[in-house]
């Protein structure tokens, strides 16, 4: 019998292959998950920071089931912050599209498209920026989508069309997503943890002045670079980003719950707790998978 769900049957020997990573336990009775730990290494992103010619350095270790997720919260909720951990975890790249136009403000005003500089000055106002401008970018850097290492995206989709223009893209390729993880806080407490960010201007890992503080004021912990605070992290801003979700972004939430893709997390506890609480999510969702895949077979 043929599984009567169409993401399983174009993806039925990965899922397959899947199941071999699944039933590896480990031996203190702790998920293989938690065991990887140590043996981690940070993609560099080249790809999809840069866009093309540019190759990635580091090669994401190709998996046999590569994981492919979406993440959705708000602003602030802390999606970069758990798509780094879930990049430890998982070996998927963090593909960010608030980073991609983060990268492009550091190019000369010359070296910048017209599309860019206006993307960037939607950005400065926490406006979104037009879908034709982020889909062109991410079109053009859909080579990381296909990555065997897989990815988690961090801030795109973001709009219906947006959701719907992947969701066309990822059937085309027979590369369906893994799950789409929806983190969700109280506004109070993104407005704190938006307000005490800040980022480091060389490898953009991200702090917060009393949750996350660096060991030293101001310096990043893993490069000694610089922090500062991202412009639209400013007030002004931050209440125009957060009227933007509610009314383009968090239609994304029932989208995602009517395909079966949605995994709900609440982002309150440590990044750590989250993270593991996300992961233990996704490994029973993708054991469930597999059982019911397995089964209809059967
Ligand atoms: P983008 O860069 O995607 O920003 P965002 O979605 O607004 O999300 P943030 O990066 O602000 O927050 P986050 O959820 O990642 O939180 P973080 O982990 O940093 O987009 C920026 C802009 O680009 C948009 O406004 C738009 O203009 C444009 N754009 C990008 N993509 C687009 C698209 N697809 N379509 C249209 N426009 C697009 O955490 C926040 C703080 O909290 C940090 O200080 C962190 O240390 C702290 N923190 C995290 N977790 C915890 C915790 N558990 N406890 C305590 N503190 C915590």
């Amino acid at each position: 019998m043929r599984s009567g769900r169409p993401e399983h049957r174009a993806n039925k020997g990965k899922f397959q292959r899947a199941g071999c990573v699944i039933s590896v336990t480990a031996g203190d009775g702790s998920p293989p998950y938690i065991r990887g730990m140590a043996a981690t290494r940070k993609n560099d992103r080249n790809a999809w920071i840069q866009g093309p010619p540019a190759q990635c350095g580091v090669i994401p270790q190709a998996s046999g089931f590569p994981w492919r997720l979406v993440l959705l919260g708000a602003p602030g909720v802390g999606k970069g912050t758990q798509a780094d951990l879930l990049n430890q975890q998982l070996h998927a790249c963090h593909l960010s599209t608030g980073d991609v136009f983060r990268a492009s403000s550091k190019d000369s005003e010359g070296g910048q498209t017209p599309a860019i500089r206006e993307a960037l000055a939607y950005m400065r106002r926490g406006e979104l920026v037009p879908d034709s401008t982020v889909w062109e970018m991410v079109r053009e850097r859909s080579g990381c989508l296909q990555c065997a290492g897989g990815f988690i995206l961090d801030g795109f989709p973001r709009t219906l069309p947006q959701a719907a223009l992947l969701h066309q893209l990822m059937e085309s390729e027979g590369l369906p997503l893994t799950a789409v993880v929806n983190y969700q806080l109280p506004p109070h407490e993104i407005v704190k943890r938006l307000g005490g960010r800040r980022t480091c201007e060389k490898c953009k890992a991200v702090f917060h002045v009393t949750e996350r503080p660096p060991k030293v004021a101001d310096r990043c912990d893993q490069c000694d670079g610089k922090l500062f605070q991202r412009e639209d992290d400013w007030p002004e801003s931050v209440t125009v980003r957060l009227e933007a979700y509610e009314q383009s972004t968090a239609p994304l939430i029932a989208f995602y719950r009517n395909l079966g893709l949605l995994v709900e997390i609440a982002a309150t506890g440590s990044p750590e707790e989250i993270c593991a609480n996300t992961i233990t999510s996704l490994q029973t969702r993708r054991i469930v998978n597999v059982g019911y895949d397995l089964l209809r077979e059967f």
